[in-house]
């Protein structure tokens, strides 16, 4: 693995408070992480999922060291991506461990099935990937995880659950579709922008 890995060299005064402001006004797609097997499985939302490469298929994912889910990643190899839709926001507060609920607990009262490595993945997920790490990087409080792509499952569903300024947004597809249209750039047929 090529990898470099600098020093910094500007000191800074970014307060957490400061950088958590700025990264509430960042868009993310809300996904289920899970890992495990049998009853030995945790999972946990996340919007840090995404594309890394398409050839070879694989993504990253930025877990905490300190969750549950971790160490099942490590130990395990493999974890999966449920991206949820936009009337799974009960589920991405189980998976937040919201009401305490831990492991196996997390996973009641939705469908589950597994592919090729064994993981849970949500039966109607918008679209679910099963991955095998090929990758970690350990830096700060968090694990930088490099999972290589081994199968995906992708929903006919077109409403997809975002999270923007600490609270859960809904995005359809063709309530928005409108919307989107209206502030899109016009492109004339050079090719050029107006
Ligand atoms: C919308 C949302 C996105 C989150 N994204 C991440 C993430 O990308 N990485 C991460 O480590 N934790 C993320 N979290 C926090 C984890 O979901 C939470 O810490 C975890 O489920 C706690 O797990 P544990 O009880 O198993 O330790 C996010 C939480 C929310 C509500």
């Amino acid at each position: 693995m090529n990898s470099i890995v600098r020093a910094v060299s500007i000191e800074t005064e970014v307060t957490a408070s400061d950088f958590r402001s700025a990264m509430r006004q960042l868009t993310g797609g809300v996904s289920v992480i899970t890992a495990g097997k049998g009853r030995d499985i945790s999972g946990m939302t996340v919007t840090s999922v995404s594309s890394l490469s398409v050839e070879p298929a694989s993504l990253i994912v930025s877990l905490n060291r300190e969750s549950s889910s971790w160490p099942l990643v490590k130990r395990y190899g493999f974890f999966g991506v449920s991206i949820l839709t936009s009337d799974q926001i009960d589920i991405a507060e189980r998976f937040t461990g919201k009401g305490g609920l831990k492991g196996a607990d997390r996973f009641a009262g939705a469908q589950w099935t597994t592919r090729a490595s064994g993981v849970p993945l949500l039966a109607d997920a918008l679209a679910a990937i099963d991955c095998e790490v090929e990758d970690v990087i350990e830096r700060h409080s968090h694990a930088i995880v490099i999972g290589r792509v081994l199968d995906v499952a992708v929903s006919a569903r077109t409403a997809a659950l975002a999270y923007w300024q600490g609270r859960y947004v809904a995005i359809d597809q063709d309530e928005d579709a409108a919307k989107l249209a209206e502030v899109s750039v016009p492109v004339r047929k050079t090719g050029r922008k107006f």
